[in-house]
């Protein structure tokens, strides 16, 4: 297993490109499942999570070529429907494929995913909306045994919580499903939003498109044509990498970003004292001439996300005066804080909420990475910390991050990649 040495306190300064995002490309790869001709997917990013994907879809069927951040994928030779438990107990979001196998194929079994390090994760409300949809949806030994025999049918679905693979997952049935699906409560995030402009561009009538309304007018099992596309940046990527110049008082460069994607997170650097300059594809943070404490609470889109949660802690142990985190999505998403204090950092929790007193000098130790997230907060902690910090398992990085360690030292940081 691979660890990560970083020595600090550095200052980062530099340029560094924003891989696709993650969580776009896989609800994007899951949806080529509606299509059973070729589909060409450009700004894949390499990470473990889609190479996990794609294993399940081998495993499916499917034939794919994955060069160079481009993935060309046919789904048309599909006969297994089945998602098994080794592959999906490894990636929570092999669920995405449930909408799609099902309403294409009309049957399908997919693991239950299980456990989460970050809280308890059911998927009541992906079943209950498909059996809206006319699903019979049994749970035998572990999976989710799903059919369709007529076809599913558009009808009205109001969502009792806001989810964002939920929803994903009941666009893409109701893409392929007879008749009009009216979605009340959607997700409204950037990741879901491509989702429906790539079904709308491939002919499925989506009204609504970026609102927690859709109405989708389905295609009746008729396979679609899916156009070559290329995945949105990575905000939860950029986010980070804002994070890291913060706390290193140093200044980054993010080319091919969104900005607009990031708002709830370059508000809450202004309130931290840093600076951002956006331009088209790009976007330059500067120091803060001295940090300063923030509150945050997590919520949906447009709202601060909470995939960026651990990144701002490890950010607040280094803001002046006392900081205040709420964790709103999930209740166990605070693993990194006893890693962070490891370092020195100075949190009380209770509850949903941390409290944090800054600034604190941190001293590096070992750590470990406990999920995604609390995994580049730690990273980011170890920039900051007086002399060198282990973290370990850092399996849970790769997930998500690429090439994290050579964009890093291309930024200036002391960091090494190396064997346990
Ligand atoms: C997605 C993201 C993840 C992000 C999260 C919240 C992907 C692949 N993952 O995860 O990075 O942290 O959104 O922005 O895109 N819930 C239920 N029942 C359900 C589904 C969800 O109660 O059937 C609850 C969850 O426990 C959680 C909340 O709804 O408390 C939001 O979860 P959800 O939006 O579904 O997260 P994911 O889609 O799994």
């Amino acid at each position: 297993m691979d660890y990560l040495s970083i020595k600090g306190p550095v200052r980062l300064e530099g340029e560094v490109e924003i891989s696709g995002a993650k969580n776009a490309a896989l609800p994007l790869i899951a949806a080529t499942l509606l299509s059973d001709e070729p589909c060409t997917i450009e700004n894949v990013p390499e990470v473990a999570d889609i190479h996990t994907l794609l294993k399940l879809f081998g495993k499916l069927g499917s034939r794919f070529i994955f060069e160079d951040h481009t993935l060309t994928i046919d789904n048309e030779a599909i006969e297994n429907t089945r998602a098994t438990y080794e592959i999906v107990k490894t990636m929570r979001a092999s669920i995405l494929v449930l909408g799609p196998l099902l309403a294409r194929f009309g049957h399908c079994e997919v693991s239950l995913p299980g456990g989460c390090a970050i809280g308890q994760r059911p998927i009541d409300l992906h079943l209950k909306a498909l059996e809206q949809m006319g699903a019979l949806i049994e749970i035998k030994n572990g999976y989710v045994m799903a059919t369709a025999p007529e076809g599913l049918v558009g009808t009205r679905i109001i969502f009792d919580k806001i989810t964002v693979t939920g929803s994903e997952n009941i666009i893409m049935a109701a893409a392929l499903a007879r008749g009009k699906s009216e979605l009340i409560n959607v997700a409204k995030e950037p990741e879901v939003v491509q989702l429906c402009e790539v079904l709308a561009q491939a002919g499925v009538s989506i009204e609504g498109i970026g609102t927690d309304e859709l109405i989708i007018h389905g295609t009746d099992r008729q396979p679609l044509k899916l156009d070559p596309f290329s995945i949105i940046p990575d905000r939860i990527e950029a986010g980070t990498y804002l994070c890291a110049a913060a706390i290193t008082y140093g200044s980054i460069t993010l080319n091919g970003v969104i900005a607009d994607h990031l708002d709830a997170v370059t508000a809450k650097l202004h309130e931290a004292g840093c600076r951002i300059e956006t331009e088209e594809n790009s976007m330059t943070i500067y120091p803060a001439a001295k940090l300063k404490a923030f509150e945050i609470s997590t919520t949906e889109y447009p709202g601060f996300p909470t995939d960026m949660q651990a990144q701002f802690m490890a950010l607040a142990t280094q803001a002046e005066g006392v900081s205040i985190i709420e964790e709103r999505l999930f209740e166990n998403r605070f693993m990194h804080v006893s890693e962070l204090q490891r370092l020195g950092a100075s949190i009380h929790l209770k509850g949903h909420t941390a409290t944090l007193n800054g600034p604190i000098q941190l001293l590096g130790a070992d750590v470990m990475a406990t999920d995604l997230r609390a995994s580049s907060a730690l990273v980011l902690a170890g920039l900051a910390a007086s002399g060198v910090t282990n973290l370990h398992r850092i399996y849970h990085l790769d997930r998500g991050y690429e090439a994290l360690h050579e964009k890093l030292e291309k930024l200036g940081a002391d960091i090494r990649r190396l064997k346990e």
